[in-house]
C-alpha cells in the first residue's frame, strides 16, 4: 500500500503482512480516508484468518481479536467497523480454515472492487451538478471548493468528493479546485493538490479559514467535500473544519454537497452531533508542523512548547446545512426519507 505520510514527495510502498502492522497502518494514517480505511480492514481481517490457521489457534478466538484490535484504530469513519462486521459475517459461514481464508480473501477483494464501482457512479452523478452549473457559465471554469483529501488516496480508486471533478475534467468541462490546507495533518495541501496536479486539474490552495472569503467574493460556485459518517437523517461527519465551510456555504447560498458512497452511512445513528464519535488525535500534531527541507521530513514546533493544545479530527455537519448527498445511486436530500429512498432496504421494518 502506498504510505500517505511521506507524499507529495516521496512515493513510498509498504508492504503490510500482519494484522498489527494493518492497525498501525490505520492508527498512524499510512492509509487513511473512509474507503480506504475500510478497504484496508477488510484485507486485515484476511490476514488475520490466514494467521490464526498457520498458529493452529482457536481461529474464532483468533478473529475476535484483530476484529477488536482494527476496530480500536479509528472511532469515525464507520467504513471500518462495516468492514470488519461484513467480513466476520461471511468468514462465520465458512466450515474450515481453508474455505474461511477463502471467504476473507474474496470478501476482501469485493469490498475493494464495491468502493471503486461506487466512487465511480459518484461521479457520474456528479459530474451532473456541474454540468449544470457549466451551462450557466458560459465558457468559465466552474469554481469547486473541496477540504481534506476524499481523493482517489482515500478511497480504492476515484475518490468520491474529487469523482465529479475528474469527471468533468475528463469530459472537457473547464473546472478550477479550492484545495483547502487541513491543518493539522493538511490532507488538501498534501495529498489533493498532489492528485489533482498529477491529474491535469487546474488548483489553487487555500488557508482553511480563506474559504468564507472567497464565497462572499462570488469566487466559488459548488462545495463538495467527503464523508466519514453520515447518519440515515443526513447529518455529515467530515474532516474537522468541514461545518464551518457548510455554514458559509449556506450564508451565501452556494450548494454545499457531500459525496457518500453507501459503505460510508451509518444506518443506526439518527442525531449526527449527539451521536457520532469525534476523533481526537495527539496534540503534538497541532503543535507541530511538518514539511520537506534540504532533501528530507522535517518536523518544527510551531506554538509556545508549554501551550496546550487539543486536536479534534472530524465535526458533524447538520443535514439543514448539507445542499445534498451524492451517493452511487443517485444524489439525494439530506434527509431521512430521501435516504431511505434510495436505500429501501436500510429502512426499519
Ligand atoms: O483523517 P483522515 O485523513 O482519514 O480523514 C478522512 C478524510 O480524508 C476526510 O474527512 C474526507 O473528506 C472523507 S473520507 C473520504
Amino acid at each position: 500500500m502506498i504510505d500517505q505520510r511521506f507524499l507529495p514527495h516521496q512515493f513510498v510502498i509498504e508492504q503490510v503482512t500482519t494484522v498489527d502492522q494493518m492497525a498501525t497502518a490505520i492508527r498512524e494514517m499510512h492509509v487513511r480516508g473512509a474507503g480506504l480505511i475500510g478497504a484496508s480492514a477488510g484485507y486485515g481481517m484476511y490476514l488475520a484468518t490466514l494467521a490464526a490457521a498457520a498458529h493452529g489457534a482457536d481461529f474464532d478466538k483468533y478473529l475476535a481479536h484483530a476484529a477488536a484490535k482494527l476496530s480500536a484504530t479509528r472511532p469515525t469513519a464507520v467504513n471500518l467497523a462495516w468492514a470488519i462486521e461484513r467480513q466476520l459475517k461471511n468468514i462465520g459461514g465458512g466450515r474450515a480454515p481453508t474455505e474461511q481464508i477463502a471467504i476473507a480473501r474474496n470478501t476482501a477483494r469485493q469490498i475493494a472492487d464495491e468502493d471503486a464501482e461506487h466512487c465511480g457512479m459518484i461521479g457520474q452523478h456528479g459530474l451532473r451538478l456541474i454540468e449544470q452549473i457549466a451551462r450557466q457559465k458560459a465558457g468559465q471554469p466552474v469554481n469547486v471548493l473541496t477540504h481534506c483529501n476524499a481523493g482517489w488516496l482515500a478511497f480504492v480508486d476515484y475518490g468520491s468528493a474529487t469523482a465529479p471533478i475528474y469527471a468533468a475534467h475528463d469530459r472537457g468541462i473547464p473546472v478550477h479546485v479550492w484545495v483547502s490546507e487541513t491543518r493539522p495533518r493538511s490532507q488538501g495541501s498534501k495529498l489533493t493538490a498532489w492528485e489533482l496536479g498529477e491529474h491535469g486539474v487546474p488548483h489553487t490552495v487555500i488557508a482553511d479559514n480563506a474559504a468564507g472569503h472567497l464565497m462572499q467574493n462570488g469566487k466559488v460556485d459548488l462545495v463538495i467535500v467527503g464523508a466519514d459518517r453520515t447518519t440515515f437523517t443526513g447529518d455529515v461527519a467530515n474532516k474537522i473544519g468541514t461545518y464551518l465551510k457548510a455554514l458559509a456555504a449556506t450564508d451565501n447560498k452556494i450548494p454545499f454537497y457531500a459525496a457518500v458512497p453507501s459503505s460510508s452511512f451509518d444506518w443506526k445513528m439518527r442525531d449526527g452531533v449527539s451521536e457520532i464519535p469525534i476523533e481526537e488525535r495527539e496534540a503534538d500534531e497541532i503543535k507541530n508542523a511538518d514539511g520537506w527541507f534540504d532533501g528530507k521530513w522535517v518536523e518544527v514546533r510551531v506554538t509556545p512548547s508549554d501551550s496546550p493544545a487539543v486536536n479534534y479530527g472530524f465535526d458533524v455537519t447538520p443535514r439543514r446545512l448539507v445542499t445534498g448527498l451524492i451517493t452511487e445511486r443517485g444524489v439525494c436530500a439530506a434527509d431521512e426519507r430521501s435516504i431511505l429512498a434510495l436505500f429501501p432496504e436500510h429502512a426499519p421494518s
